[in-house]
């Protein structure tokens, strides 16, 4: 299993957390050399992938140095190594475009790519191919995708790599010899929480704050920049100190859930910088320094991500250094 611990490992802490899955996994994947070469140097001794492979061919010395594997996905990619010295312990990941568009060749050139660096005298290398629409289990495109690969796979002998988090879940006849999930890795369905993946995973991440203010406000009063709530009954407000800057999506909609002092509450008014206001007119046993839960065990990241226009992927990646993170295992 190859751990997509690329983007800080989804906003957890690269360092971190690529140490600890390291200790589990086969090999790591992230996205550039930068990324690799700060974790091999934060400790990490197992096989790092890059997922988009080299950006200039000066970093071919820098990658046998850190000892990193490599995708290949393009001609230019494929010219460099074919004009330099196989390096046996690089293990070359070629890329096929099956339906994406995104990176990898073609299926003609991609068996030319392969037979190209085998005669350069590269081996030992994986065939891989990623997903469009994985997480869409109506779509047909994936079983498209899946016989693409297929047709390449079939020309060539070289281990295979297809499956996203999506695949790892529910197309088991594309796991084959490398899975690369992400997304699951860090207890989140990439089919939101309502699909049963969602019971069988725990989320890594818990966002809390807490409240630092209280405010009792009459009908007709608002809360917040530019009055985008007012209160329709006199109402209670819980003040918590997280913002945007924080990572907390700025154009939730009013009424996005939040979890405060373990009870459901529902944000209200726009959320600022480093605050935002909370509707706890209900509830019971709120004060000053009660805490408060963004996202997490009691409320899914991908529930939020539904009232902010984000995916949850976005929200996790974007979260900023400023928001502390405290590993508890
Ligand atoms: C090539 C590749 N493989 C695997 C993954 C992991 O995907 P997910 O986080 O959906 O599991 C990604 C993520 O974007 C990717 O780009």
């Amino acid at each position: 299993m190859v751990c997509c611990v690329k983007a800080n490992a989804y906003g957890h802490g690269l360092n971190d957390i690529a140490l600890k899955l390291a200790e589990k996994s086969d090999a790591l994947a992230v996205a550039s050399l930068e990324e690799g070469r700060q974790i091999r140097e934060a400790g990490v001794e197992g096989p790092i992938l890059l997922l988009e492979g080299l950006f200039q061919p000066s970093e071919l010395m820098e990658v046998e140095e850190l000892d990193l594997w490599l995708v290949v996905h393009n001609e230019l990619q494929l010219s460099w190594l074919c004009s330099s010295e196989p390096i046996a312990a690089i293990r070359l990941w070629v890329k096929v475009d099956t339906g994406m568009h995104r990176l990898g060749f073609t299926k003609t050139s991609a068996v030319e790519a392969y037979e190209r660096l085998k005669a350069t005298g590269w081996q030992d290398m994986v065939l891989m191919t990623h997903f469009a629409c994985a997480e869409e289990l109506d779509s047909e495109f994936t079983d498209t995708q899946i016989e693409n690969f297929a047709v390449v796979s079939k020309q060539i002998q070289a281990r295979k790599s297809l499956a996203n988090s999506a695949a790892v879940i529910a197309w088991p006849q594309t796991h084959e010899d490398w899975v690369r999930p992400g997304f699951m890795l860090y207890g989140l369905s990439p089919f939101g929480e309502n699909h049963p993946s969602s019971r069988e995973l725990d989320p890594v991440m818990t966002f809390t704050s807490e409240v630092i203010a209280l405010k009792e406000l009459s009908c007709g009063e608002s809360v917040g920049y530019n009055r985008c709530w007012i209160a329709e009954r006199p109402s209670r407000i819980a003040i918590v100190a997280v913002g945007y800057g924080d990572g907390y999506p700025r154009n939730v909609e009013n009424g996005t859930p939040i979890i405060v002092g373990g009870q459901r509450a529902r944000v209200v008014g726009r959320v600022s910088m480093d605050l935002l206001s909370v509707d706890v007119t209900d509830l019971q046993n709120i004060e000053i320094g009660t805490s408060v839960e963004l996202w997490g065990k009691q409320l899914s990241v991908n529930e939020v991500a539904s009232f902010s226009g984000y995916s949850a992927y976005e929200l996790l990646t974007r979260m900023p250094l400023r928001a502390k993170r405290v590993y508890l295992a």
